[in-house]
């Protein structure tokens, strides 16, 4: 049955310009969204900008731009950046839009209808960089410094409106515990569990501010809706439609790890919140939210201070020299998909471009369709009718590729579509053609080989296609599986045919030997 999917990555603030993570957790989100489209589903890619931090004020002050010029020139920095990299969002949301602004202010009026949302005050430890409240416990544990940027937290008070999270305490412990509520890879479901157990307190979700820029809070215009509240009703914003509502709720959240508690505890507890008003019983939890490991570079945790970004400019000249495709390919299957980090290390692209791209990849195509161009002048050879154990293995790659994506497992995936390329390969060097093909009589048995081939070739690109489109396009309309403008489809799909005339292609994924 053709479902809808609805992923979404965060949204990014417009302090500055995208750099490998944002690229990272928003390639995920569209690697995930593909899929789905491979499994014959819809799908709906959300990704945007968070623009009413502190933080963006600041750093347009520093440049002494007007605040709103330079949340639109990163927007736009952000937007192109994905664009770029080939991630095919369907909405990119800005903070600062009216449909955002008004969507925000109507839902805090209902959550403080509830009572969920009420004035108090708040008077403890601010962690300004990340702009988050920091516990007492947590802030000693911490020695009273930022454990993102080690900078001095700071003491607060301040009168504000609360968000009655001690209310969801139990109902969201047992969401977690009963796997209703999904957060991958496993291990960090338990760490978010074991810190739900230690207790949740309310929360403040408004500062009092004599800035314009932010949403003000329904009947009090001197206070503004924390950042992080207005940031997380962006994925309700956008499809709070009547043609987009169906989407809800998500089928997978990608955030990094350093906001997983947003994303984990806060924004489900003010659905749950918001769930139990009249009309509101559409908004579930999201079904699955990813959180992800962090990139460092060669070595080194990657921070303002150092200058060590691995920003887009670097990763523009990957894709020079090795594709938009093959630096999404390393990306997604080196970088930190599960819960550990990873190094972007030089070597560590050259050796992984190589080894799977050129070696893998690309060498089996050229190899099989060089020898379809040699023994068959460029035509499909026909298949009899028996089905092979080859094409049997190839098909059960296929599906454990399939299930490995269904589980949000993209670096898996990947390491299971590479596993059907070395499969043909392993076949070709068993079976011999090029042995086989000296005596004449062998004519039919090579082309039967060779039609299986081209056949898991075709799986192998199927399988790739989320994390290289263009490229995987390309290789399946070459075998005639794909027209163009055409969506690739696992169940759906056209398999190779006898008689096609294999359209040329570029070498696919040429070897890279380093400049002396
Ligand atoms: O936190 N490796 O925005 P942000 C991998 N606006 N991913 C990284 C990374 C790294 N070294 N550094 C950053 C915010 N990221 C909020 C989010 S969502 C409702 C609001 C990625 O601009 C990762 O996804 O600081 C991380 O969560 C995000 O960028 C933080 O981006
Ligand atoms: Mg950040």
């Amino acid at each position: 049955m053709k479902t809808s999917n609805y992923f979404t990555a965060p949204i990014y603030y417009v302090n500055d310009s995208p750099h490998i993570g944002h690229v990272f957790s928003t390639l995920l989100a569209d690697i995930g969204a593909r899929t789905a489209l491979l499994e014959g589903h819809e799908k709906f890619l959300l990704t945007g900008t968070d623009e009413h931090s502190a933080k963006v004020i600041e750093s347009a002050q520093a440049r002494g731009m007007p605040v709103e010029a330079w949340a639109q020139r990163n927007a736009d920095a952000f937007r192109q950046t994905f664009k770029y990299f080939n991630i095919d969002f369907d909405d990119f949301i800005r903070t600062s839009e009216p449909r955002h602004e008004s969507s925000v202010r109507a839902r805090i009026e209902q959550l403080m209808a509830t009572g969920d949302v009420y004035l108090g005050e708040y008077s403890g430890w601010y962690d300004a960089g990340q702009e988050e409240y920091v516990s007492e416990a947590k802030a000693k544990q911490y020695d009273f410094k930022s454990p993102f940027n080690k900078k001095p937290l700071v003491q607060r008070t301040e009168k504000n409106y609360f968000f009655r999270l001690s209310r969801y305490q139990d109902v969201l412990l047992a969401l977690l515990e009963n796997g209703e509520f999904k957060i991958h890879p496993a291990s960090r479901t338990a760490e978010v569990v074991a810190r739900v157990r230690d207790g949740l307190s309310d929360i403040p979700i408004s500062r009092h501010s004599s800035e314009s820029w932010g949403i003000t809070v329904p009947g009090n215009a001197s206070h503004v809706v924390y950042v992080w509240v207005d940031a997380l009703f962006n994925y309700l914003t956008v499809i709070d439609t009547d043609e987009r509502r169906h989407l809800w709720p998500a089928t997978l959240q990608v955030v990094g790890k350093d906001i997983l508690w947003f994303h984990a505890v806060i924004w489900p507890a003010m659905l749950l919140a918001l769930k139990q008003i009249e009309g509101n019983q559409w908004l579930e939890l999201p079904r699955n939210i990813l959180a992800h490991g962090f990139w460092i570079r060669e070595g080194e945790k990657m921070s303002k201070s150092m200058g060590n970004f691995v920003g887009i400019s670097d990763l523009q000249r990957y894709c020079n020299d090795f594709g938009v495709d093959g630096t999404r390919f390393f990306l997604a299957s080196a970088g930190p998909v599960g819960a550990s980090d990873a190094d972007f290390a030089h070597t560590r692209f050259i050796e992984s471009y190589n080894a799977n791209l050129a070696n893998t990849v690309g060498n089996c195509f050229n190899r099989v369709v060089g020898m379809i161009n040699l023994y068959f002048e460029g035509v499909v050879p026909p298949k009899a009718a028996n089905t092979t154990s080859f094409a049997e293995e190839i098909l059960q790659l296929s599906l454990s590729t399939r299930e490995k994506g269904r589980a949000f497992q993209y670096d898996k995936m990947i390491a299971s579509a590479l596993s059907i390329f070395r499969s043909i390969d392993q076949y070709v060097n068993l079976t011999e053609p090029y042995i086989l093909i000296k005596q004449p009589e062998n004519l039919e048995q090579v082309g039967n080989i060779l039609h299986d081939c081209l056949e898991a070739l075709r799986q192998g690109a199927l399988a790739l296609w989320p994390v290289m489109p263009t490229s995987m396009a390309e290789l399946l309309q070459s075998l005639g599986c794909l027209t163009e403008g055409e969506l690739p489809s696992y169940d759906f799909g056209r398999p190779v045919t006898g008689g096609y005339r294999i359209k040329e292609t570029r070498v696919m994924f040429p070897r890279y030997q380093e400049a002396q």
